[in-house]
């Protein structure tokens, strides 16, 4: 596991920007796991930039998210099928066709998750993005999560409701459910990039890099992968 420090929330994205240049830059039909959050909203604007210099170009990279929200239509501003597109793929060069997010209003869960692990299967991501919930979750594998899940649906934790209620206009507003893919299918990833800042992060982060492995905090499973940065800022780097 690689960990590197960073002065600040922009410093934080910058590494990360590098790191995701040098995966598009050496595989040009690469496969991206992407992530939704506050987190990586510097990362994308870097990323806009470089395609806008044509520094880097997504023409034929695959972007497959983590995780999408359980009963609302991606037209919905809230999905994080509009996220992605308002804060990332309308200003960039990506083939529509190449972007895959689980369908958050699909009529059967079962054929959801199975369509998405077949997804996954055939095209494991080159790298996986991830962010970190201040309860050590990633996508929307909360504590408890065994580390063998698949694509699942998620009831979604009090705490994790209250986070992204920041979000949406009132609490009330968040929904109770998700999709997400499992930590196996995050696990299978052939390199993984997580960023943190922010003194809200520092305990999930301390638990994830320093704690046991236990399926209690998601994210510690990643000590055991073989390609893992994490990238993060000093305040949630400061119980390090
Ligand atoms: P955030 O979310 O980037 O909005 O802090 C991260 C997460 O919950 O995974």
């Amino acid at each position: 596991m690689k960990i590197v420090i960073t002065k600040s929330y922009d410093e934080m994205s910058e590494k990360a920007f590098e790191v995701m240049k040098q995966v598009v830059l050496q595989k040009n039909d690469a496969v991206i796991g992407l992530a939704t959050g506050t987190t990586p909203l510097g990362l994308y604007n870097l990323l806009i930039k470089a395609c806008e210099n044509k520094e880097i170009s997504f023409k034929d990279i695959k972007t497959i998210n983590l995780d999408e929200y359980k009963g609302i239509d991606k037209s919905n501003k809230n999905s994080y099928h509009y996220f992605m597109q308002q804060n990332l793929f309308k200003y960039v060069d990506i083939n529509q066709k190449n972007i895959y997010i689980e369908k958050g209003n699909a009529e059967c869960d079962l054929a959801e998750c199975k369509r998405y692990n077949e997804l996954l299967d055939k095209f494991p991501q080159d790298i996986q993005l991830l962010g970190i919930g201040s309860d050590g979750h990633i996508g929307f594998n909360e504590p408890g999560t065994k580390f063998d899940s698949l694509t699942h649906v998620v009831n979604l934790k009090k705490s994790t409701i209250k986070d992204n209620s920041r979000l949406f206009n009132k609490i009330s507003e968040v929904p109770k459910q998700a999709y997400t893919q499992g930590i196996k299918n995050i696990m299978n990833a052939k390199k993984i990039l997580i960023i943190a800042n922010g003194k809200n992060k520092a305990k999930a982060v301390q638990k994830a890099i320093c704690g046991p492995i236990t399926e209690k905090v998601p994210a510690s499973i990643l000590q055991l992968h073989p390609d893992c940065t994490f990238i993060l800022d000093e305040e949630a780097a400061s119980l390090l």
